[in-house]
């Protein structure tokens, strides 16, 4: 969506552009006309004046692209606080799954809630890789067990524990999850990965789907070209999670505790 510049008849000069890019690539000229100009191309696609434009005066390569919804104004009125706080606090990692596969219309939507994560200059870098034969979740998990089994730290904490659960056909580094996704990237974006997984784990638990972050894998995958070649990934990968229909259910928030909050005059308790 390359910005092209503004439509003049559109325009009313209410300025919000020029407050709010941040790039700060808008300007009034000695006219009092409002202009886009980015000769140095500092634009970061981040579509913020398109959004804030009251008029739609934003002219851009495809004028046919942008969406609107009801309360798109009022974001606040969309989910309560303590709609969203109960999910936050009802979101659990799951670590048992049905073996039910999730059709892909659904995992469509979860890969679209990611795509509004915020990103460092709007870079959106990663990528996804999904894998959902249970074949190669497998021989995946096995490698990645075998590459941790050289490790006798790791050996001597967890390997009989892993051991154990395997001897029970339970899959401990992917939970015999029916999916897998890969975040994977080329250039260093691990904090906006991070918030991509999250956005994508938390629009997954609304759609009735769980969702466990896999550190294991991730570490597994910068140590080891084999399993990297083995999942058929390119790239760096900096994030992956199971995802699949809950065989669990939760039947009370875990306690987290109170957090310390520097700056306060007084310790305030939770609220809600
Ligand atoms: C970066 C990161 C890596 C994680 N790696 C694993 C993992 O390899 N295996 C696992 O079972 N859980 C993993 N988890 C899940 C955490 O253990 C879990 O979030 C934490 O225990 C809190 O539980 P909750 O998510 O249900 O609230 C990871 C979480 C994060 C954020």
């Amino acid at each position: 969506m390359p910005i092209l510049g503004i439509n003049d008849e559109k325009c009313i000069k209410c300025m919000q552009c020029v407050l709010d890019c941040p790039a700060l690539l808008f300007d009034e000229d000695k006219t009092g006309k409002i202009i886009f100009s980015d000769p140095n191309k500092l634009c970061i696609l981040c579509g913020h004046c398109i959004s804030v434009c009251p008029e739609d005066a934003i002219l851009r390569e495809k004028m046919e692209d942008v969406e609107t919804f009801p309360n798109v104004e009022n974001p606040e009125k969309l989910v309560s606080y303590k709609s969203l706080f109960q999910l936050f606090r009802a979101k659990r990692s799951i670590r048992q799954y049905k073996k039910d596969k999730v059709p892909q219309e659904m995992l469509q939507k979860v890969f679209d809630a990611m795509r509004y994560a915020p990103s460092g200059a709007n870079r959106r870098a990663w990528k996804y890789f999904v894998i959902s034969d249970s074949k190669k979740i497998k021989a995946l998990s096995d490698a990645i067990i075998q590459e941790f089994t050289r490790n006798p730290t790791f050996q001597m904490m967890l390997g009989e524990k892993f051991k154990k659960k395997q001897e029970r056909n339970i899959d401990p580094i992917f939970y015999n999850a029916p999916h897998i996704i890969i975040l994977y990237t080329f250039e260093e974006s691990q904090v906006d990965t991070g918030i991509a997984m999250t956005y994508g784990m938390l629009a997954a638990q609304t759609l009735g789907l769980g969702t466990c972050w896999i550190g294991f894998a991730k570490i597994a995958f910068d140590l080891s070209r084999k399993i990297k070649n083995l999942a058929g990934v390119k790239g760096r990968v900096s994030g992956v999670m199971t995802i699949g229909y809950p065989n669990v259910r939760y039947h009370r928030c875990p306690p987290r505790g109170q957090v310390k909050i520097k700056g306060f005059k007084k310790e305030v308790k939770q609220i809600i």
